[in-house]
């Protein structure tokens, strides 16, 4: 069987002047995801997280360049695949569950209008079927008076209300995939934790696999199956969470954990990350730092001699 999700040897560049080095912003991403599996991400701020996200979802910005490596989704060649062709599953084989869910619903429209758009397209429901299948998917999503706030416009509701709908929305045509990139991140704690459990609880039920990106290693324990630790664009560590949160391999992994808040750890306890853990990964990263590479053969050789 083929894994949901196949990332092998991902090297993303950020695009540079002529004749100046391009930075790598992922170098050598390898990740796989069975089908209906939880899979953390995790690191922190600026290692690389949504850039994975994003270049699964062929949305990684356009100054960002795909070097070499492959992502196969479902076993399919994923960026090989015609953009065209990609829109086909994006939305409802692979949906998001964003950061930010002021920004993220139009704030034009109604929720009603938002939620029924994605059924119409892509489950081709009509008007009525869109509109009676919106108001189960709310209630899944435990809103109150789902029939009230489909007739409402985003700023009419809170924060932690408007990410309910767009995990409604990332629910919808039962996706296989969902990427949810720090999806509690902008909420208030005690937010969080009923939308993670609600997230959970649909995850379980629809078996759909998800790709959870987080900087918050603590959430990891609770909902995911696997994990892998990103510094700087490498993956530094990966594995079962269990095994990982029993006894991690690498120093990177322990001191994220250290300075990692838990409700069944006072705050005192909490270490921030020593500069000499993550010098040797800089100095490491650095070295990736290649002259400008003009064609993907080129930086396949250039990668090759510098791994030596
Ligand atoms: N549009 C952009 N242009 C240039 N660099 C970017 C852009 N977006 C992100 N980056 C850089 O790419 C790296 C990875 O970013 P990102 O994946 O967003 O990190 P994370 O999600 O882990 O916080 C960071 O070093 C960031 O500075
Ligand atoms: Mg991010």
């Amino acid at each position: 069987m083929a894994f949901c999700l196949q990332i092998d040897d991902l090297h993303l560049a950020l695009r540079a002047a002529r004749k100046r080095p391009a930075r790598l912003i992922l170098r050598g991403i390898d990740l796989r995801i069975g089908a209906g599996e939880v899979h953390a991400l995790v690191g922190e701020s600026g290692a690389g997280k949504s850039m994975v996200g994003r270049t699964v979802l062929g949305i990684a910005p356009p100054e960002m360049q795909v070097m070499s490596g492959s992502v196969r989704f479902q076993g399919i060649d994923w960026l090989g695949m015609k953009a065209s062709a990609r829109r086909q599953y994006l939305g409802r084989d692979i949906t998001l569950i964003p950061q930010d869910p002021l920004t993220a619903l139009n704030p034009g429209h109604t929720i009603g209008a938002q939620v029924g758009d994605v059924l119409r397209l892509h489950l081709k429901l009509d008007a009525a079927q869109a509109a009676a299948r919106a108001l189960e998917l709310l209630d899944a999503v435990q809103i109150r008076s789902p029939a009230t706030v489909l007739r409402q416009y985003p700023h009419e509701l809170s924060g932690g209300m408007r990410q309910r709908v767009l995990i409604a929305i990332a629910f919808a045509c039962k996706p296989k995939l969902i990427i949810a990139d720090e999806p509690t991140t902008a909420l208030d704690v005690t937010v969080q934790r009923q939308v993670l459990r609600l997230l959970r609880d649909l995850q379980r039920n629809e078996g759909a696999a998800v790709l959870f990106i987080t900087h918050n290693l603590g959430l990891v324990a609770k909902l995911c199956d696997s994990v892998s630790v990103i510094h700087s664009g490498r993956i530094v560590e990966q594995g079962d969470v269990g095994a990982i949160i029993e006894a991690p391999r690498t120093a990177y992994t322990r001191s994220l954990f250290a300075a990692t808040p838990r409700y069944d750890r006072p705050a005192e306890s909490l270490r921030p990350i020593e500069p000499q853990v993550t010098d040797a990964l800089w100095a490491e990263a650095k070295s990736y730092d290649l002259t400008w590479w003009p064609t993907r053969a080129a930086a396949e050789a250039a990668r090759r001699a510098a791994r030596g």
